[in-house]
């Protein structure tokens, strides 16, 4: 896949979350490794997605000065993303060592410090939803913070990250398919659909057009985090920037429930969902249609690894590396549409 054609550039992005995050102070004492952990947590990797889908839906309803509008809550998502990562990382919960190809945060930090990080950035990223806002802004400003709040919280990816916990701690529990899609649209999907949403608030769209990139969020979670489930079979670290782990952690994932080449096919499906979700914007959602196109049979190339080095690639959405931290593992390329579900490593219920 190439760079997707984003209206507001990807580099633009990283200055503004590099700019949310200076501290411009002398610290000498313990804040000074948070804001360090803050900063490694965010900065240097991540596609930027959530970011990149808030942007490109304020472009889709109000054109190229509707952009920057969503900002704020581009930003701020970057940091709630981010912090779920950290805690879904944490001994606790899926104890990764590696994640975006470096060590995870507490893995660099310690435990204490990554709790702190998370905590902060999630405090962060409402502060700036509610920063410098003009008076004619507020009440989309408003608006879009209790989107990204509901979204970020109980009814969305906490409380998706505790049915998933609780599941794994329970081998014999009942879980079909419907209750896994469920889970995955709190715990991915929320936040995803916040994306589209606030962005489409924050770029001035009527109740339609709010309504239609909702729903295009809703179908991108789906495929989104279904793909997620079939790399951690299927995919490697060299491409991922993580290890697998959702078998040993007695994870229900899509491949678990479904089989396969059925997660496929329902990734596929939801990509095609997302796609029609938009049908009433024409040519100015291309770059969203481009996003969520899967080829006949195969995930939808949105979601397909990162590549976490500079370089040839054939699929470049991910930030450039940052040139202070040098990743633990170097990847070069992945091949062009390629296959992900190759083998069954475990097998359908
Ligand atoms: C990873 O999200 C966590 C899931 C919800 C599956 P991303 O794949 O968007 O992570 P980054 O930000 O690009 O590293
Ligand atoms: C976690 O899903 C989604 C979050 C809310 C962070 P996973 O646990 O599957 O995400 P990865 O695979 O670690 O990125
Ligand atoms: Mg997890
Ligand atoms: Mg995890
Ligand atoms: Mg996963």
């Amino acid at each position: 896949m190439n760079r997707p054609a984003w209206h507001f550039s990807l580099q633009r992005t990283e200055d503004e979350l590099e700019r949310a995050l200076q501290f411009d102070g002398v610290l000498n004492d313990g804040r000074a490794q948070l804001w360090e952990a803050m900063r490694y947590a965010v900065l240097g990797g991540g596609k930027r997605m959530r970011a990149q889908l808030a942007t490109e839906c304020a472009y889709v309803v109000g054109g190229e000065n509707a952009a920057p509008r969503a900002l704020p809550a581009a930003c701020a998502i970057e940091f709630i993303h981010a912090y779920s990562l950290i805690h879904d990382d944490l001994p606790a919960m899926d104890n990764a060592d590696l994640r975006r190809g470096l060590p995870s945060t507490h893995r660099k930090f310690g435990d204490a410090l990554a709790i702190l990080a998370g905590d902060a950035l999630l405090t962060l990223a409402f502060e700036i939803l509610c920063k410098d806002a003009a008076p004619e802004e507020m009440a989309t400003r408003l608006r879009a913070t209790q989107i990204i709040a509901q979204a970020a919280g109980e009814a969305g990816m906490v409380g998706g990250q505790a049915i998933d916990i609780d599941w794994s701690h329970k081998p014999d529990a009942r879980i079909d398919g419907e209750m896994l899609l469920a889970m995955h649209s709190m715990k991915t999907g929320a936040l995803l659909r916040a994306s589209c949403e606030a962005g489409a608030v924050l770029g001035g769209g009527d109740q339609n057009s709010i309504k239609a990139l909702r729903d295009y969020g809703i179908h991108l979670g789906r495929a989104f985090q279904i793909t997620d489930d079939l790399l951690d079979v299927n995919g490697n670290v060299q491409d991922t920037g993580k290890q697998a782990s959702d078998e040993s952690n007695n994870k229900i994932t899509a491949p678990a429930i479904f089989g396969l080449e059925k997660s496929r096919a329902l990734a596929c499906e939801a990509a095609d969902a997302a796609i029609a979700s938009l049908a009433a914007f024409g040519s100015s959602a291309q770059t969203l249609k481009d996003l969520a196109q899967a080829p006949t049979g195969m995930p939808p190339p949105m979601i397909l690894p990162k590549v976490l080095r500079s370089g040839a690639t054939p699929y470049s959405c991910c930030a450039p590396p940052s040139e202070t931290r040098k990743p633990v593992i170097t990847s070069s390329k992945i091949s062009s549409a390629p296959c992900l579900v190759h083998s069954a490593r475990r097998c359908s219920r």
